[in-house]
């Protein structure tokens, strides 16, 4: 996982939860790197688990609704990050649409070793979009986060669902509903 998450998860709890819990939990994390992590770098994705557990114990939230939290944030800050991947996405869906096609093989340009899952993702009805995730890494929850910023980001109010398509979490169905 590319440093450019960790940094970004690691400001997002100074920010909004303090700089005593993120120094805590980076102390506490049992990481490969010993807690140090830089933009430019690649991680083991298990370190991001690592980091979770740790901030499930400060703050008491699940680690599903933790990886939804840090997924809105995210999105909030690709979308500054990356603005010139957005400037012609019209809505929620448009974006979602483009993940795979466009703004994923983007971003693998940029950082040839990122490790993206894979998103297919269609209108089932005039309202409704169905989007498949798969992915090794079995981050659907951080998945839904980032779909809730994409709406919060153009304004608009979806339901979600989701729905394990294997046990282990690897392949899940969202069923996204603009209201
Ligand atoms: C401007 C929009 C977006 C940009 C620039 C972007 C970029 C990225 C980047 C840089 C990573 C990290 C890759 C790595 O650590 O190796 C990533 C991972 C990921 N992206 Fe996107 N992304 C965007 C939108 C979305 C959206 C809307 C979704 C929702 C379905 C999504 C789903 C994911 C997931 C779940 C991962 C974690 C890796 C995995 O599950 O295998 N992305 N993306």
């Amino acid at each position: 996982m590319k440093g450019l998450v960790f940094t970004e998860f690691i400001e997002m709890v100074e920010t909004d939860f303090g700089f005593e819990v993120a120094d805590r939990i980076i102390e506490n994390a049992d990481t490969s790197s010993k807690g140090v992590f830089t933009g430019v770098g690649t991680y083991p994705s298990r370190d991001m688990a690592a980091l979770l557990t740790q901030l499930q114990m400060e703050i008491n939230q699940s680690i599903p609704e933790l990886l939804r939290y840090f997924g809105k944030h995210l999105f909030h800050r690709f979308s500054k990050l990356y603005e010139h991947l957005l400037t012609d996405v019209k809505d929620t869906f448009d974006l979602l649409q483009r993940i795979e096609n466009f703004i994923h093989v983007e971003v693998k340009k940029l950082y040839p070793d990122a490790r993206l899952p894979a998103i297919d993702a269609h209108m089932i009805s005039h309202d409704t979009m169905e989007l498949m995730y798969r992915s090794r890494r079995k981050l659907a929850h951080l998945a839904h986060g980032l779909i809730q910023g994409c709406a919060a980001y153009f304004g608009e109010v979806m339901e979600i669902e989701m729905e394990n398509m294997l046990e282990d979490a690897s392949h899940v169905r969202f069923i996204i509903r603009k209201v």
